[in-house]
């Protein structure tokens, strides 16, 4: 395979891996999906590309001659579309989240496992430079055994609203929990440590008028302590505090790292700071090594999304199907350790702040137990299993917020500031060097 042709479903955050394959050698996008007309003529003007076929609907899009899929769509559908792809005999890049159920998880694991297909789970924060300099230290051995370790993904989204969810009062957005968007704090830990998470503990932040204002019904943040299976403790936060901060922070027995902090770019954790002399104690200046982690080949991490981890995250999965043995990717059971902490966090809160066990999907025989667990805040998928959004119950919001959140998207995507964004990034343009 000379390059690997790759269909998108998804035209808005779709654009960054339509970016990557505009920028690699290694890829070619054939195909576009989105129900969404006005975001399939925006890519049509955006890319100009007779040889880019257009679809409006999943069911003729999948029929498509190609050798993968980049599932952009709405966070909580992501396993059905995977499914139905990998079924068809196509390799699967799956934005977050990885499922919204555990009759959803399970499927997926048996569906990755009969069909041998790449699936790999698009968990960009991993490939951040600085948390990614971390997980070549710790994998090297450089601070010893992992003892404790936070990760910190806070996204004041207020002012772009508007633009996630344009008015539709049952976007994914609006109707997920405090702990379901957790794998850009959770998952460069377990990408760094490669350890398992087995319990969880759930914090939910508080329902306030920053979030009703804007139509959101779950609480403003959502913290996991989760318990790994060699005895050591991940506090993982993430949701719309005041001020945003993307964060990673691990100790080990003989060493600590973290990345650059106060007052970091969101996006753009790009130094790390390591104390790994086996000196314990007192640290003085002479004892602490930071440094900005080389960027990637051609600087082309510059021109992409989230620190240049959105390049990366897919050169890895295009890397893997064409047969690179060292491609790094998430895989689905990886993709479950980083995804199922936010899942039972919330079935923790609703118990009342309880440890809950997290469910090792490895094991064909604990899969029995939940393969018919549809219990989510989806009504399209929850059944009989139903649960609200927030743990005192499923705030009321007047119609007229999402009304006049519709009103302001009338004005075109073209004034859309989180589409121009999109579009713009991974952009490369010598010229301007
Ligand atoms: N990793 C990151 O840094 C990052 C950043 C932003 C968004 N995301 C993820 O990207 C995904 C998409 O998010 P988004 O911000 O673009 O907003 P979104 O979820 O509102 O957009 C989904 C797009 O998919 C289209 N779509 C959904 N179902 C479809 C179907 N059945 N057929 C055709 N089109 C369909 C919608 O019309 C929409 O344009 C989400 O999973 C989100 O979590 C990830």
């Amino acid at each position: 395979m000379e390059k690997v042709r790759i269909g998108v479903l998804g035209a808005y955050r779709g654009t960054s891996m339509i970016n990557y394959c505009e920028a690699s050698s290694k890829a070619k996008v054939v195909a576009i999906c989105d129900k969404w007309l006005d975001a399939i003529e925006a890519q049509k003007k955006n890319l100009n590309d007779d040889s880019i076929t257009y679809y409006d609907n999943f069911e003729d899009f999948i029929e498509h001659d190609m050798d993968a899929v980049i599932l952009a769509n709405y966070a909580n559908e992501h396993a059905p579309f995977a499914i139905r792809c990998l079924n068809k005999g196509l390799n699967v890049f799956s934005e977050v989240l990885p499922c919204q159920t555990m009759k959803e998880a399970v499927e997926l694991i048996e569906t990755v496992e009969k069909t041998g297909k790449v699936y790999a789970y698009g968990e960009n924060y991993c490939y951040m430079l600085a948390p990614y300099e971390m997980k070549k230290l710790y994998q090297e051995g450089k601070i010893g055994e992992f003892e404790y370790g936070e990760g910190e993904y806070i996204h004041n989204c207020e002012n772009i609203w508007t633009s996630l969810t344009y008015g539709d009062e049952n976007h994914w957005r609006n109707n997920k929990y405090s702990t379901f968007y957790c794998t850009h704090s959770l998952g460069p830990i377990i990408h760094i440590t490669g350890l398992r998470p087995i319990s969880v503990t759930g914090f939910e932040g508080t329902m306030n008028k920053r979030r009703l204002n804007v139509g959101d019904k779950g609480g403003s943040f959502g913290i996991e302590m989760v318990l790994l299976e060699n005895g050591g403790i991940i506090k993982s936060i993430h949701g719309g505090l005041y001020k945003n901060s993307v964060w990673y922070s691990v100790y080990g027995s003989k060493g600590r790292m973290e990345t650059a902090r106060e007052d970091a770019k969101a996006g753009e954790v790009s130094k790390i700071y390591v104390n790994a002399d086996e000196y314990a104690g007192e640290y003085g200046e002479e004892h602490l090594e930071s440094y900005e982690p080389k960027g990637y080949a051609d600087n082309l991490d510059k021109y992409f999304g989230h620190g240049g981890s959105d390049y990366y995250c897919m050169d890895q999965f295009v890397k893997k199907i064409l047969g690179e043995n060292d491609a790094d990717i998430i895989d689905v059971y990886e993709a479950m350790d980083m995804f199922l902490p936010g899942m039972f966090a919330y079935r923790s809160i609703l118990n009342g702040g309880i440890p809950m066990d997290i469910p090792n999907l490895r094991d064909k025989a604990v899969r029995e137990k939940f393969r018919n667990d549809t219990m989510c805040t989806d009504p399209n998928v929850a059944g009989d299993k139903l649960i609200p959004t927030f743990s005192k119950g499923t705030p009321s919001i007047p119609k007229s917020v999402y009304e006049a959140q519709k009103k302001e998207m009338e004005k075109g995507l073209e004034n859309d500031i989180y589409f121009k964004e999109a579009t713009t990034q991974g952009k490369i343009n010598k010229e301007s060097e």
